[in-house]
């Protein structure tokens, strides 16, 4: 980017991050989320890397934000409460090191101390002779809030200091413990249940749950709910009375302070990046949100030594984890057409990294969501993937805008075969490709029956399909079963070995599960939870095929839309030609046989996700047992089994109704025990 369209973009930067802050911290709501915002950030200041001469000593990366709110007296910090400066990458942690060296004495031993980063809010607690006199937030860093009143009530926070052998000091003159005040996961999912249930509006996060509470006027009100202090620093007049962070941990637990013992001493970058990825893939079973870790150089002398750069200390930096949201750019919108003819446009992304895997591409689901959302080709978007999964965009940044963006218009023909897109009535979004033949189709037909959740069929990814179309060696689904492994491996994709494997993967095939057929198939609204109803009822394929709409609707789970989907399909005389010609091939789903299983007659949902498998794994040992898996909480359901990250609703509902809950481990004992 060249310097005057950099400055263009740090001015609408810093313009929108200025927003974002003003209302999180004054105002206690959120514009955005906070990774979105982090990203933004993170950008502007690479910029000002860029460019040191566009930094301003009121651009969001100089200052520590956040006016107090009046309503609270003021007290001044007895030193400033910093912020962390952030790096991302193992490289970053790196370069933070080797600047660090440079400040430090070549003598100097380090040692990292490290912590989870909590995500909750920063609040100093001072002691005057061992007795709490003051609970103040962080404010703008300098001066904060007096919420003594507040902090008091909160059982996690010493009213008095304990007298532990060898840390008697700190019961004489001023002590001063800063920490997170947090709240749980699991109280923030009950409160907002209560909520919920008395018609209350909901809260958006723990996080600004907690900083709402803690600025409560009226302490009662702040006692009914469940915040938890846990400390991360201890201050003394005299320095040299603590040395270290370690030290400092464990004399802040002696005094009767909670402190993560997570919290560790490790020695080099290797270390410090294992402990990350342990606790970044352990993070959802912590009891409170954390977003990164916190590393500080554990010797306080050599952390002082290192000094302040702005708001942040150099001697410490948070290494956040991969955000659950961020920014980037649509390069451009295409369409892409799916095997039901689908034509979905996609944006291609400029690469980022979201939740753990890089994006370059993410739906827009349809021509309606695009003009709803107004996103267009140059725009800076918010990104992140739909339970965890599927990438998709959230919202356009307007304000980032400078003109060059263009409106995206839905093409009139299909991009792959140019036969024209047609709309049906039923379903106004959707465009589709009418062409069955459509190259797209085909092999997305194809992919989608050989994919996981449907044959199983491993070798035979998007670029097999694609390869194996093109040397014209298939040319439909039931086709994969007519293949050779002496023609297989003329392709450049394959060898000896590969070829007999893929013809071995798909032999292996001939006589599949029935729901598994079924789905396969790629009939328009039937997704594996359906075709395993259809599967159980009707038992064999032919029942099947033969099914009038009334008899389908009739199955638990499948509507009407269903029902004439399922039936058009089987009428279709293409379709038929298909199924001729896989029996001629032999090749045919099991009879379902039935099953009256130790689990027979229980119905079970699964909220959240499980440790131990996936959901759909879960969902075929229930159904194995003899056992019902459904989507959704009703009057029928036997037992709710609850995972991590949970949302609310299946909860209250489940409370409501009375429905047993189960952990996970209640729900494996009970495989087990069968
Ligand atoms: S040490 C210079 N340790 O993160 C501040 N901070 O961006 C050093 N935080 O304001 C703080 N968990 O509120 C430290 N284990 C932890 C933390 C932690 C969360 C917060 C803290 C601070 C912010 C820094």
């Amino acid at each position: 980017m060249n310097k005057s369209a950099a400055k263009a973009r740090i001015e609408r930067l810093r313009e929108l991050i200025n927003d974002y802050r003003y209302h999180y911290h004054v105002l206690n709501e959120s514009i955005m989320s906070d990774a979105a915002a982090d990203s933004l950030k993170h950008e502007l200041t690479l910029l000002e890397t860029e460019y040191p001469d566009l930094v301003t000593s009121d651009s969001p990366s100089q200052r520590v934000a956040g006016a107090p709110l009046p309503g609270f007296s003021q007290v001044a910090h007895s030193t400033r409460m910093l912020s962390l400066n952030d790096v991302f990458d193992e490289e970053e942690v790196i370069a933070w090191i080797k600047r660090l060296a440079k400040l430090l004495p070549a003598s100097a031993e380090v040692e990292y101390f490290v912590d989870l980063k909590m995500d909750g809010l920063a609040c100093a607690l001072v002691y005057e002779d061992g007795i709490l006199t003051h609970g103040i937030t962080r404010g703008d860093g300098a001066v904060g809030e007096d919420v003594t009143a507040n902090v008091r009530t909160l059982e996690s926070v010493p009213l008095r200091l304990r007298i532990a052998r060898g840390h008697e000091q700190f019961s004489r003159g001023r002590t001063e413990v800063r920490g997170e005040i947090v709240m749980y996961k699991a109280d923030f999912r009950r409160l907002n249940e209560s909520r919920e249930k008395a018609g209350k509006p909901l809260f958006a996060n723990p996080r600004n749950t907690a900083a709402g509470t803690i600025r409560q006027l009226n302490p009662r009100l702040v006692a009914e709910r469940p915040l938890h202090f846990r400390a991360y620093d201890l201050l003394r007049q005299n320095a040299d009375e603590v040395p270290s962070f370690l030290f400092a941990y464990q004399t802040m637990h002696a005094l009767g302070f909670l402190t993560n013992h997570e919290a560790t001493v490790l020695n080099n970058v290797p270390e410090v990046m294992h402990f990350a990825n342990e606790w970044e893939k352990k993070r959802p079973h912590l009891p409170f949100n954390i977003d990164g870790l916190v590393i500080k150089l554990n010797d306080r002398r050599l952390y002082a030594m290192a000094g302040v750069a702005g708001k942040a200390p150099r001697g410490a930096v948070a290494l956040k984890y991969h955000a659950e949201q961020t920014t980037t750019k649509v390069k451009n919108i295409f369409v892409s057409i799916g095997r039901t003819g689908a034509a979905t446009p996609v944006a291609m992304l400029e690469p980022v990294q979201v939740a753990g895997s890089t994006v370059q591409m993410a739906t827009l689901h349809n021509e309606g969501e695009i003009a709803r959302k107004d996103i267009r080709i140059g725009d800076t978007v918010i990104v992140h993937k739909a339970g965890d999964i599927i990438p998709e965009v959230v919202e356009p940044l307007t304000r980032l805008r400078n003109g060059s963006e263009q409106v995206f218009h839905m093409p009139k023909r299909c991009p792959e075969c140019n036969t024209e897109l047609v709309k049906q009535k039923r379903e106004e979004a959707v465009w589709r490709c009418p062409n069955r033949s459509c190259p797209s189709r085909t092999w997305k037909r194809i992919e989608h029956f050989a994919s996981k959740a449907a044959l199983d069929i491993e070798g035979l990814g998007e670029k097999n399909v694609i390869a194996l179309l093109d040397a014209k060696l298939i040319h439909d689904v039931a086709d994969i079963f007519t293949l050779k492994a002496d023609d297989v491996v003329q392709l450049d994709r394959f060898a000896d070995v590969s070829a007999n494997k893929l013809v071995g993967a798909i032999q292996a095939k001939k006589h599949p599960l029935l729901h598994r057929f079924i789905y396969g198939l790629g009939i328009r609204h039937i997704g594996i939870q359906t075709a395993t109803d259809i599967a159980n009822t009707f038992r064999n394929l032919e029942a099947i095929s033969q099914a009038t709409i009334d008899d389908l609707a009739e199955v638990n789970g499948v509507g009407a839309i269903v029902a004439e989907s399922a039936v058009e399909w089987f009428a279709e005389k293409k379709n038929q030609q298909l199924l001729e010609k896989f029996r001629r091939l032999d090749v045919w789903p099991e009879t379902v046989k039935k099953v009256g299983g130790p689990l027979s007659g229980a119905h079970f949902v699964i909220t959240g996700s499980l440790q131990s498998m996936g959901r759909e794994a879960a969902a075929e040992r229930i159904r194995a047992l003899g056992g019902d898996f459904q989507t959704s909480v009703g009057e029928q359901t036997d037992y709710l089994v609850i995972g991590s990250s949970v949302g609310t609703s299946k909860l209250a509902k489940a409370a409501r109704l009375g429905t047993k809950q189960l952990s996970e481990e209640q729900f494996l004992k009970m495989l087990e025990d069968k």
